[in-house]
């Protein structure tokens, strides 16, 4: 049987034989209680995996791999900011995750309690959201990269009881103190303030005070502790993961726990084709879903090695990364695509001073992957590589190759097929029929969405259904993605249809950004939009209007707005004060029309336009610079 049909054939049994397949996919993990049925679907669009069954996600991840692996590295910590190396077993990190846990219920944690994680890529990172499961509680990890009103939202949304931070985190050879960020978003949040538990690395200061814990002394208390794993019924949340929306506020994408462990270990044998006792390199953040998935649960739960890399791609050298793949002979290698084009400006060089033999294949996501960078990588490499498309709703790919089930022909510039479990569909925008080859349409799923996938947002069911399942009925899910399928089913991502933009592979809402803008006494309106880089894929350019009231801010002033309340990473690359935005005439900001002109392209023909002067002086300001 070829690739293409064995896939077929796979995917059938998915969709045909539901239950089947996913009762089988369950037996990769450890239950404490069998579940009663592999779905409960009676209340649309919440899907309950697993229904009945009872577990813990950190003993299927830690404990159940003690007997035979105890002395295997989990964790391998590679820092070229702190030029450290520290490897972690099966059995150190079940006694770290074991103390931690006595540290959160020292502290008053409890079973469905959250913890927020606002930590730099250290092994205590990793520590700090297995305990949080261990004992049921809900970790809320937030980037590193995010700044004071980006924390503040997402503490006020998650009400946390603790918030496991550390003194700073190094970027390119930066310090990035943390405290002055957190104390910053505790004068902004409207909650009672969390405690904090602090992990000092000497590198800034940490003053710990009234309800201020420090990581290692607490340790120290609990040293030798062992918490039982508490079990959880399969639905119980196992994490909040904050992503960007229409809204400027976040969503917080909730994932149950059957479902997820189940997706991820069958994502690891069917999708990445990594075995228990091999080495997975991901570089990315814990703080983005992709770190969730397949820095800390997948591999783990696989029995496998996982490299958690602090530093830059570039640093020492662009060489770093290969270096590291054939060091630690990884087998499996996944980033995302502007990990990429940064390092091809550099040449092949630095690529073939390395032995690159152990990588099979390395996966790249969150953005799309242009043809030319992916035929540059596949041909620099001895392995493959595979482009997916997912999102942090569904934990892991829609779309994609299939090294587990034997690669099919990979076109360049498509993410291939889609995923067992995922009935995609490609619909007319506004008829919801379907699109014929080659046409563009909106992706959407058909429900139920298959294991793993988001279970609501949480603390807002309404919204959960509104945002997701409200486009054509509860039956389909909307991605918000546009895709085309072409005449041998291959899909080719073409942008997303709504105001979420993709920033180096970060995911960023332009009204977050808008928002922190505004607070800026002098502005009246902003417009805030992504547009193409060649390097990053997209950059943030922001038009604001100011008040005739007020002293104008400067274009510096308003971006280290942008970069102290989001973080560096929505900081605009441009910054262009206009005297107003287009609008229709029922005052509806024209955004299509104002990412063009900021693409140096033409607006198009704009019939609803209350004032088209303005567009001319747009033109204007983006001309003048
Ligand atoms: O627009 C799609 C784009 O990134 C969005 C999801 O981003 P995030 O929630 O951060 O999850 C990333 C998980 C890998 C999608 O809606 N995207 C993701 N992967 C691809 C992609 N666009 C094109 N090609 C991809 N492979």
């Amino acid at each position: 049987m070829s690739n293409i049909q064995k896939y077929k054939e796979f995917y059938k049994q998915s969709m045909e034989n539901r239950d089947d397949f996913w009762q089988e996919q369950a037996k990769m993990i450890d239950w404490d209680t069998p579940f009663d049925s592999v779905l409960e679907y009676n209340n649309p669009p919440f899907a309950k995996w697993f229904h009945g069954g009872t577990l813990n996600l950190c003993q299927n991840a830690v404990d159940r791999h003690l007997a035979d692996r105890g002395d295997q590295n989990a964790i391998v910590w590679v820092s070229t900011e702190e030029d450290k190396e520290v490897n972690i077993t099966f059995a150190q990190l079940h006694k770290q995750v074991n103390e931690a846990a006595a540290v959160y219920k020292s502290l008053g944690v409890e079973k469905g309690d959250r913890i927020l994680i606002y930590m730099p890529m250290i092994p205590q990172a990793v520590v700090a959201m297995l305990a949080c499961v261990r004992i049921g509680a809900i970790h809320s990890v937030v980037f590193g990269g995010f700044a004071a009103h980006a924390l503040a939202s997402r503490i006020d949304d998650a009400t946390p009881k603790v918030v496991v931070t550390a003194d700073a985190g190094l970027r390119g050879g930066k310090t990035i103190a943390y405290q002055p960020l957190l104390d910053a978003s505790y004068q902004q949040i409207t909650i009672t303030p969390p405690k904090v538990l602090l992990v000092n690395r000497g590198l800034a200061e940490g003053a710990l005070g009234e309800g201020k814990y420090d990581w290692d002394e607490q340790m120290a208390k609990c040293a030798g502790q062992i918490v039982d794993p508490v079990m959880v019924e399969s639905s119980h949340p196992s994490y909040i993961l904050y992503t960007s929306g229409t809204t400027g506020t976040p969503k917080g994408v909730q994932r149950d726990t059957g479902g997820h462990a189940v997706a991820m270990r069958a994502s690891m044998k069917h999708i990445y084709d990594l075995q228990p006792g091999e080495t997975m390199f991901t570089g990315s953040d814990i703080g983005w879903v992709v770190g969730h998935s397949y820095i800390v649960y997948a591999p783990l739960l696989t029995g496998a090695t996982t490299i958690l890399y602090e530093g830059l791609p570039i640093r020492p050298d662009p060489g770093i990364w290969w270096s590291l793949i054939e060091k630690f002979k990884v087998s499996v290698m996944f980033t995302a695509p502007t990990a990429i084009r940064v390092l091809k400006k550099t040449g092949t060089d630095l690529i073939n001073k390395y032995d690159l033999t152990s990588l099979r294949t390395l996966f790249l996501a969150g953005e799309p992957l242009d043809s030319e960078t992916h035929r540059w990588i596949s041909d620099a490499l001895p392995g493959n590589v595979v482009d997916n498309y997912w999102q942090t709703e569904t934990g892991w790919p829609i779309l994609t190759n299939f090294a587990g089930i034997g690669l099919m022909e990979n076109k360049f510039g498509s993410p291939t097929m889609p995923a067992y479990g995922f009935d995609v569909m490609l619909v007319d925008e506004s008829t919801a029929e379907p699109v014929a080859a080659n046409e563009k349409g909106s992706l959407m799923i058909k429900a139920p969405l298959p294991p793993g996938c988001m279970t609501t947002i949480w603390g807002d069911d309404k919204r959960f259904v509104e945002t997701y399942f409200s486009r054509f009925g509860k039956e389909m899910y909307a991605t918000f993605d546009y895709a085309l399928r072409d005449e041998d089913g291959y899909y080719f991502i073409m942008g997303r249809d709504d105001d979420v933009i993709n920033v180096a592979g970060h995911r960023l809402g332009t009204r977050e950004i808008e928002e922190v803008l505004c607070k800026h006494s002098s502005v009246v309106e902003v417009a805030a939009v992504g547009v193409k880089d060649e390097l990053k894929g997209q950059e943030v350019v922001a038009f604001v209007v100011s008040s005739d009231q007020t002293e104008a801010a400067s274009e510096s002033d308003l971006k280290a707005l942008v970069s102290r309340e989001i973080g560096a990473i929505a900081r605009p690359k441009n910054i262009y004060m206009v005297s107003g935005l287009p609008k229709t005439r029922s005052g509806k900001v024209l955004r299509r029309a104002i990412r063009s002109m900021a693409e140096g392209e033409d607006p198009g023909d704009l019939p609803t336009i209350d004032d088209a002067s303005v567009l001319e002086s747009i033109i204007a300001t983006i001309k003048k610079g």
